[in-house]
């Protein structure tokens, strides 16, 4: 359930503008770093905020990349699938990733760090193949980098814990 702080001020930010819709994708951010992905009881608080259906604001959802209707790991892994990482190894080290992770496209790692996506082009076409970690980029892609990527990731989740 939304706690009171957020709900107040999302409905305060919702008040100040003519039509509430227009915030739709913030709420959804919102509410989705609230819960750690938007639920089915995150999008009907998005909908009675914003006076839409559940229907609408979902329909909204599914077209974003970085809205995430089933739980994700702490690192979401979106993986570039478009045609110049294609070229440059995209399938060898899509393959790596899943066999590194123990997981395949769209699912998330049983520790709940990692979850495995595909993208389509991150515009970092130049440093094919690339992907994004979390929406942070990386690109110049090899098996090697990939470990080192995973390694440091697990490290820090341990340090902090988890
Ligand atoms: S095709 Fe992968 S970043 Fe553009």
């Amino acid at each position: 359930m939304l706690d009171e702080e957020l709900r107040g001020s999302l409905t305060r930010k919702i008040a100040g503008i003519e039509h509430p819709r227009e915030l739709v994708v913030d709420v959804m951010f919102a509410l989705q770093e609230h819960y750690g992905y938007l639920s089915d009881e995150a999008v009907r608080e998005a909908a009675e905020l914003l006076d839409m259906s559940p229907l609408e604001v979902d329909e909204i959802a599914t077209f974003y990349t970085f809205v995430y209707r089933e739980p994700v790991g702490k690192y979401v892994i979106h993986v570039c699938d478009s045609v110049i990482c294609w070229m440059g190894g995209y399938e060898s080290l899509r393959d790596h990733l899943c066999r590194k992770l123990g997981i395949r496209l769209g699912e998330t790692t049983a520790d709940g760090l990692f979850t495995l996506l595909p993208v389509c082009c991150i515009g970092y076409c130049d440093r094919a193949p690339a992907m994004l970690v979390n929406r942070q980029v990386y690109g110049c892609l090899t098996p090697a980098k990939i470990d080192e990527i995973v390694a440091k990731l697990k490290d820090s989740a341990h340090m902090s814990g988890e």
